[in-house]
């Protein structure tokens, strides 16, 4: 028997109002927009408002990738949230944001994978799609990393912003159409590279965890950096090689958003030409797991994602995971 194919049905976005540009950082951090800005291809990003939860995000994303799909709330079997920064700890986001659209009752989860949770989420609606277990699966990336940050540390605040991005996934009906395959993996060599350390039941929090400021994400960025360069194109390489195509097949490269320099790497690796690669980090900072539907999503509104094409997107991040998603638009 044939697996079922499931294909991206629609895309919705959502960033909160405020904009932080690098000189704005730079009023209170020893930085600046021309350090930020060569060093990470940052110029600005959003910032959710005081209360505004990565569910807020999510939800209002949510409700326009249903509205993009003509779809209502109740017709959604599950719901599928990747985050690293939850409302809470449990229940999982994708239950609040299930609430906050008037989903009824479809299974609701989040999947914890940090930056590369987006294509671990839509590997994992795939195979409900896939198995015949759901019809209708809303992967949402939903992140107000903003509130996990260390405002005082220049070496992760001014990497971030906040955003949301959420994919309907239904099964595939045209010939050759939807998601082909994954490459998905982690090296647990590197978990201390790229954590946010308290809270959990590893350091629960204390008076201590919060004086020692470890309610905050740390990351050892040159390692990570390391990591990242040599990810991607190997991730990239393995899903569109492994599925009998080649890198010249592709038509639009969609890599996570956290630094111009991996990006420019990766896609040099990779033999893309600048035309094939899409970025917006310069506007939205790395928003984690919302960064590639954020991509997709404005891919699509500027023609330059269209039905047919063939689609790679690679994520990487704590764990230190990686990810890779080959589908046809
Ligand atoms: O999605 C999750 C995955 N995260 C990532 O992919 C992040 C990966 N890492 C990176 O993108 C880069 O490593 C960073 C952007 C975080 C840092 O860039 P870098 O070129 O690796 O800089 P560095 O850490 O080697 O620091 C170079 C210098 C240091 O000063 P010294 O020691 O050379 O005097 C830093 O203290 O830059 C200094 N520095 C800054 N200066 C101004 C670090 N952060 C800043 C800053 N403004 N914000």
């Amino acid at each position: 028997m044939t697996r079922r194919r499931a294909k991206v049905a629609a895309v919705g976005t959502y960033v909160p109002e405020r904009v932080v540009t690098n000189d704005d950082l730079s009023l209170n951090l020893d930085t600046s927009d021309e350090w930020i800005g060569t060093r990470t291809g940052i110029r600005q990003r959003r910032i959710a408002a005081d209360g505004q939860a990565a569910s807020d995000l999510g939800a209002e994303a949510a409700r326009r990738a249903l509205k993009a799909a003509q779809a209502q709330p109740g017709e959604l079997d599950m719901i599928i949230t990747a985050s690293l920064s939850p409302d809470m700890l449990f229940p999982a986001t994708a239950s609040l944001i299930s609430g906050l659209i008037g989903a009824g009752s479809p299974a609701a989860f989040d999947i914890s994978a940090a930056c590369t949770g987006f294509i671990y989420a839509l590997a994992a609606g795939e195979s409900f799609i896939a198995s015949g277990r759901a019809d209708k699966v809303l992967v949402v990336g939903a992140e107000a990393v903003s509130k996990m940050i260390d405002w005082s540390d220049r070496a992760t605040a001014v990497l971030f912003g906040d955003g949301a991005g959420a994919v309907l996934l239904e099964p595939a009906s045209g010939e050759g159409e939807g998601i082909i395959g994954f490459d998905l993996g982690n090296d647990p060599a590197g978990a201390a590279e790229l954590s946010l350390p308290a809270g959990g039941s590893r350091l629960p929090a204390s008076q201590e965890t919060v004086s020692g400021r470890q309610h905050f994400l740390r990351m050892n960025g040159r390692e990570v950096f390391r990591f990242a360069t040599r990810i991607v194109s190997e991730s990239a390489r393995r899903v569109v090689e492994g599925h009998g195509l080649r890198m010249e097949d592709v038509d639009i490269f969609i890599p996570h958003q956290a630094n111009i320099r991996i990006i420019d790497v990766a896609a040099r690796k990779l033999g893309f030409e600048p035309g094939k690669v899409f970025s917006n980090i310069e506007r939205y900072g790395n928003t984690s797991c919302a960064s590639i539907p954020l991509c997709l999503d404005e891919a699509e509104r500027q023609g330059r994602l269209r039905k047919g094409d063939l689609v790679l997107m690679t994520g990487f991040g704590a764990g230190l995971s990686w990810g890779s998603c080959l589908a046809r638009w």
